[in-house]
């Protein structure tokens, strides 16, 4: 029997992969190496059990918060994704849409398939912009630029991934191979998801990093954008670099990708606006620890005055209840909206965003506390 009404993340993950062509799916739903971490990062959220108070006056819950000066429905946004035009048409349009209505932001990737631009004319709250550092800092400096003259005033400035992780299932699926048996997989792949194939493969062109494509040269063909992508990660960034952005960008910078209390020190000390600790979704360094086991000791180590958030294996509102109560300011989430984008569209990620809104409400009225600033550790059992 078909999923008529999909409850949670999980119930979405399911129609994501009927929806997707398996190397699609894959590439979402997988980690690194033997996805270890990966899995840590959801069973250690699993494993944090909430204190249950009972009669206290809990009228008038409210979710209502700030993220980086903007007012939001929830402590959440949405974290970036690569290439969500290739889940649903025009993707990352359709997920800003929703999240603008479910009032969270957006976070548009420097490596999604929509620009800036083209995202922040579809809303009138302009979306938060993701860079990976490139090795060509003239293409930094005009991206950076762009995204500020499309209206976009945050930057997440991603620092995990000086290379890109070993992603088993994208190998399996042949997407580093070349030659004619690759194309023949994952055409006969697409051939069998036939209503991606009209929607997003046909009707959701162009399909390429509309971010990036400028300054690659054949930057409308994705294959070539994408092996130039691939060649402009660059590993030898430090913090002398954050430095030059910290100094470039006139908005606020968040860095995501902190896993440790130690650099998460440093980061504060170089003048960022928020962190996020963050493992990449378990899809960079397989073996690291969960977000939810570092959260606590990087909380400590910045202190009061550097927001905290944190991603990775946040499934429920009940999740970011937990998150809250070790000390995040808020939560990113990735998979999650994804899945329900490649399922549903607009109306999925709404849907979903808006179900993990009164989850969080219940967690709170459950728990006893009516405001999101008053979470804290005593709303966990010891
Ligand atoms: C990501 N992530 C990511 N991060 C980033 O800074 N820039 C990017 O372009 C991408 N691309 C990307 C693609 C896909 C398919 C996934 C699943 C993830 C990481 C993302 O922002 C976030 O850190 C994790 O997804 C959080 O973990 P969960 O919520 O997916 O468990």
């Amino acid at each position: 029997m078909g999923l008529h009404y999909p409850a949670t993340a999980a119930d979405y993950r399911l129609l994501a992969q009927q929806r997707l062509p398996r190397f699609l799916f894959d590439y979402i739903d997988g980690g690194a190496t033997d996805e270890l971490t990966l899995a840590a990062n959801t069973a250690d959220w699993a494993r944090v059990p909430i204190r249950q108070r009972v009669l206290v006056n809990v009228d008038g819950v409210d979710t209502g918060t700030a993220l980086l000066g903007q007012t939001c429905s929830m402590p959440l946004a949405l974290a970036p994704v690569g290439l969500a035009g290739m889940f649903a048409r025009r993707g990352e349009v359709q997920a800003a849409r929703a999240a603008q209505a479910a009032g969270v932001p957006f976070t548009l990737s420097n490596v999604g398939i929509c620009s800036a631009a083209e995202v922040n004319a579809a809303t009138t709250v302009p979306c938060w912009f993701q860079l990976y550092m490139l090795r060509d800092r003239g293409v930094v400096r005009a991206l950076l630029d762009r995204a500020w003259a499309a209206g976009c005033r945050t930057l997440v400035f991603t620092v995990d991934l000086p290379a890109l992780g070993m992603r088993h299932r994208d190998t399996r699926n042949g997407l580093s191979a070349t030659g004619a048996r690759p194309k023949l997989l994952r055409a006969t792949q697409v051939l069998s998801r036939p209503r991606w194939l009209w929607d997003v493969a046909v009707k959701g062109k162009p399909h390429n990093f509309a971010n990036v494509a400028d300054a690659v040269p054949g930057g409308q063909d994705f294959n070539a954008v994408k092996a130039w992508v691939d060649t402009q990660f660059d590993p030898s960034v430090t913090w002398d670099d954050l430095a030059w952005l910290r100094d470039y960008w006139k908005g606020r910078l968040v860095l995501k990708g902190i896993l440790d209390a130690d650099d998460a020190r440093r980061a504060a000390g170089v003048g960022a606006d928020a962190l996020v600790v963050s493992n990449h979704g378990g899809r960079q360094l397989d073996g690291v620890a969960s977000t939810a086991s570092k959260l606590p000791a990087i909380v400590q180590a910045v202190g009061a005055q550097t927001p905290v958030l944190v991603d990775g294996g946040i499934r429920s509102g009940g999740d970011v209840f937990k998150a809250l109560a070790l000390g995040a300011q808020g939560v990113l989430i990735g998979r999650p909206w994804v899945w329900a984008l490649a399922a549903e569209g607009e109306a999925g990620v709404h849907t979903l965003l808006r179900r993990w809104q009164r989850e969080l409400q219940l967690a709170m009225t459950l728990a006893g506390v009516t405001r999101v600033a008053d979470i804290g550790p005593q709303h966990l059992e010891r």
